[in-house]
């Protein structure tokens, strides 16, 4: 059995003052707490989040890691730097860095092979926009956009952490329903499965406007293990409220 797992995904988000009262927060209510819990925040915050979050109950990762080593890559950041502030889990391919940075498939893929090679958990987005969902097209692209996670990661598949997040979701107050998410969280699974006889072990977490409100109903779903989230990440009281959830 599989216990939930709940991370917040800051995006750019924050500033150290305000990220201290948030984590100071988040870890005053964490005593009824089982489930477990991330914050995957800008880079620039990570040594703050070493200094806050070692040895607590609340792991922390980045929402981003480079494709390439080192080198000649002005802005980016590697999976070793990553390493030097212990971060547990890196979100990759997640919808804003395709659609805004352009991030194929394939690069996602390296991207997540990169995290996994520096002992780092990928979280691996995927997700149909609304155009796809009408055309009958969500379980083809969310197959295509794991597909190549799984072809350049091999038996190291077991090692992920899977994200659906339906673009159409993400920020929009627009939620799928419980049997939305299910339907193709099954798909994933099956995927998975197929590729892997680990592949039981992959947390497989939903994102899109989940809420204290809405959480419950879709951590009910058999494959839904936890959640992705962003808005109601930055309320304390929110978060906690869905880490409560989480933790029945
Ligand atoms: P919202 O929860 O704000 O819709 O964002 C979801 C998300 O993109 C998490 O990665």
């Amino acid at each position: 059995m599989r216990s939930k797992l709940m991370v917040g995904n800051w995006k750019m988000n924050g500033s150290l003052a305000a990220n201290a009262s948030l984590v100071a927060e988040l870890l005053s209510g964490m005593s009824a707490i089982t489930c477990r819990v991330a914050v995957c925040v800008p880079s620039a915050y990570l040594a703050q989040m070493q200094v806050l979050l070692s040895g607590s109950p609340i792991g922390y990762g980045a929402q981003d890691v480079s494709d390439h080593a080192s080198g000649a890559y002005t802005g980016e950041v590697s999976a070793s730097m990553l390493q030097d502030f212990a971060v547990r889990y890196c979100i990759v391919g997640h919808s804003e860095r395709r659609l805004y940075h352009a991030e194929s498939d394939v690069l996602v893929a390296v991207k997540a092979q990169r995290a996994l090679a520096a002992g780092i958990t990928p979280i691996v987005c995927v997700g149909e926009t609304q155009a796809e969902r009408e055309a009958g097209q969500t379980e083809a692209v969310v197959k295509r956009q794991l597909a190549a996670v799984i072809h350049a990661n091999g038996h190291c598949i077991s090692e992920i952490v899977v994200a659906y997040e339906p673009v159409w979701a993400v920020g929009t107050g627009l939620t799928a329903t419980p049997e939305q998410a299910q339907q193709v969280h099954a798909v994933l699974r099956a995927q998975l499965q197929a590729a892997s006889s680990h592949a039981d072990r992959v947390s497989i977490l939903y994102g899109g406007s989940m809420n204290a409100g809405n959480a419950a109903q879709l951590l009910a779903q058999p494959d839904v293990d936890g959640g992705l989230i962003g808005g109601a990440a930055l309320k304390a009281p929110d978060f906690l409220s869905m880490l409560k959830t989480a933790s029945r």
